[in-house]
């Protein structure tokens, strides 16, 4: 079976870049990526490709190279729908925040809607593809509202989960560690799962992409993220210990990171992870493992989150702490607030969090990002709702020069690990601090060395 035309449903930070890498790299299928957000689409069709609605390195060549060609994003979404022989679900699966699993399960909302839309429109075939991370067995789900139209056409369900990191979209998509597509094992099951196969193949080499029934799949993508979130929760859950101790936790990271069991990656201490993934995935295991009484494996994977708020919050606490234990009417400086570098995406960004417990204690908060807007780092901070926006407006300064928001500042914290930050005139920024200038530096990225030399105080995570 081969496929002539893709839509893909949800131009976010999924959807958007995995099909304009599927198009670039099978110009003879079309491939339409459809959202309900006119603004979105907008602006992954504007012009200037410095204003697509997501920021990834590399991202705008590949959209230069397919869009118009056999790249399309539109808000037709009923068209895209009816015109496809295969269609991708990559709509936000985000927490809920009501009822039964509040605070926990993932939000199917988004996903039932897509599944009642395609089951309205479509008169042929279609294979649906789940993109989005999904709760094991939601493909259950979709294929009852597919399988109940009564219109006689057949679907096959294929979950088909995204490994891609923010940051690094596009080198992940074009050089994917494996590629998993899980499907029913029946005759047309596997036809479907083929013809999904055939689409990665023409740039992944065939023993890079793995086949599985659907549930393996489903449940693989949740784990994948449990198992890298508990890395960083693991490292970070030894830096208290290291401060106390006079270990040195990257010593410690590097010394276990040559182990080839253990190897090198998501061994960096931070100020806690944060991302669309990490927190929904395992809040979403735990949730699952509940519901099936398996109370020992929801509490171990809980941990992780637990741990992951707490250095949080003990970031903050040690900013206060230094600070002589108020830190009431002073001036904090952030640079960073997305989640990690070489992304704009701030959703649970550590920043968010530690900016909150900081202005509890009355500070003012000044922060540089090189690429999330002023209007996002507030609507963060007020979608947390423990203050007004009127009040929050009052201690939250955002600057466009890393320089000004240092002026004045009693302390700066690192939260995004940005490479740029490595490159600042630091003397400079000494000199336009009030003193003792002190650096929480919360990613372990600058040269502590050099910093003393220049008289700062500085603060690593876990030395
Ligand atoms: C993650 C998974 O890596 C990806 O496979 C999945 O498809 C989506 O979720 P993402 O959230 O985009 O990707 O970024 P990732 O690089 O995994 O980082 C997540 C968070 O962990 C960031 O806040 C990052 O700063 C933090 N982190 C990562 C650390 O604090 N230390 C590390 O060593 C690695
Ligand atoms: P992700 O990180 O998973 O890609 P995003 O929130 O960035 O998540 O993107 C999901 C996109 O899906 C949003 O732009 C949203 O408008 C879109 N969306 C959600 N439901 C629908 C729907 N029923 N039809 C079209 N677009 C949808």
């Amino acid at each position: 079976m081969s496929i002539s035309t893709i839509c893909c449903i949800g131009a976010g930070y999924v959807g958007g870049p995995t099909m304009s890498v599927i198009a670039q790299k099978n110009p003879s299928i079309k491939v339409i990526v459809v959202d309900m957000n006119q603004a979105r689409i907008d602006a992954w069709n504007s012009e200037d490709l410095d204003k697509l609605p997501i920021f990834e390195p590399g991202l705008d060549a590949v959209v230069a190279e397919a869009r118009g060609r056999n790249l399309f994003f539109s808000t037709d979404v009923e068209g895209a729908i009816h015109e496809a022989d295969m269609i991708f679900i990559s709509v936000n699966t985000p927490t809920k925040t009501y009822g039964a699993g509040k605070g926990m399960a993932a939000d199917l909302q988004y996903v039932e809607l897509c599944a009642r839309q395609i089951a309205k429109i479509a008169t042929s075939d279609k294979i649906v593809v789940e993109k989005s991370t999904l709760p094991v067995k939601t493909a259950e789900a979709i294929k009852d509202i597919l399988e109940n139209t009564g219109t006689g056409v057949n679907f096959e369900i294929l979950s088909n989960p995204e490994f891609l990191a923010e940051g690094t979209a596009v080198q992940d998509l074009e050089a994917p560690d494996r590629v998993l597509i899980g499907g029913d094992q029946t005759e047309s099951g596997l036809k479907a799962i083929e013809a999904l196969v055939n689409i990665y193949a023409t740039w992944v080499p065939k023993n890079q992409i793995i086949t599985t029934n659907l549930w393996s799949s489903e449940l693989s993508k949740l784990t994948a993220n449990a198992f890298l979130a508990q890395r960083v929760s693991s490292i970070n859950a030894l830096t208290e210990l290291c401060e106390s101790t006079g270990a040195n936790i990257d010593d410690v990271a590097k010394a276990i990171g040559t182990d080839s069991r253990i190897g090198p990656k998501f061994l960096k201490a931070s100020v806690g992870f944060g991302g669309s993934c990490f927190q929904k995935d395992i809040l979403n295991l735990v949730y699952i493992c509940k519901s099936l009484g398996l109370d020992e494996a929801a509490n171990y994977w809980e941990q992780v989150i637990i741990m992951n708020n707490h250095q949080r919050s003990r970031f903050a606490q040690q900013i206060v702490t230094s600070l002589y234990g108020t830190v009431a009417g002073k001036k904090i400086g952030f640079l960073g607030w997305a989640f990690k570098k070489d992304t704009n995406d701030t959703r649970e960004s550590a920043a968010i969090y530690i900016a909150d417990k900081l202005i509890e204690e009355q500070a003012h908060i000044q922060v540089y990002d090189p690429k999330v807007t002023a209007v996002q780092m507030h609507s963060d901070l007020n979608g947390l709702n423990s203050r007004t926006e009127t009040e929050n407006s009052q201690f939250l300064d955002i600057h466009n020069n890393p320089y000004t928001a240092l002026e004045g500042a009693h302390a700066l914290a690192v939260i995004t690990e940005w490479d740029e930050f490595k490159t600042y005139d630091w003397q400079k920024i000494y000199d336009g601090m009030l003193k003792p200038a002190f650096i929480f530096d919360g990613r372990n990225i600058l040269d502590q060395a050099a910093l003393e030399t220049i008289g700062f105080t500085y603060k690593a995570i876990g030395r």
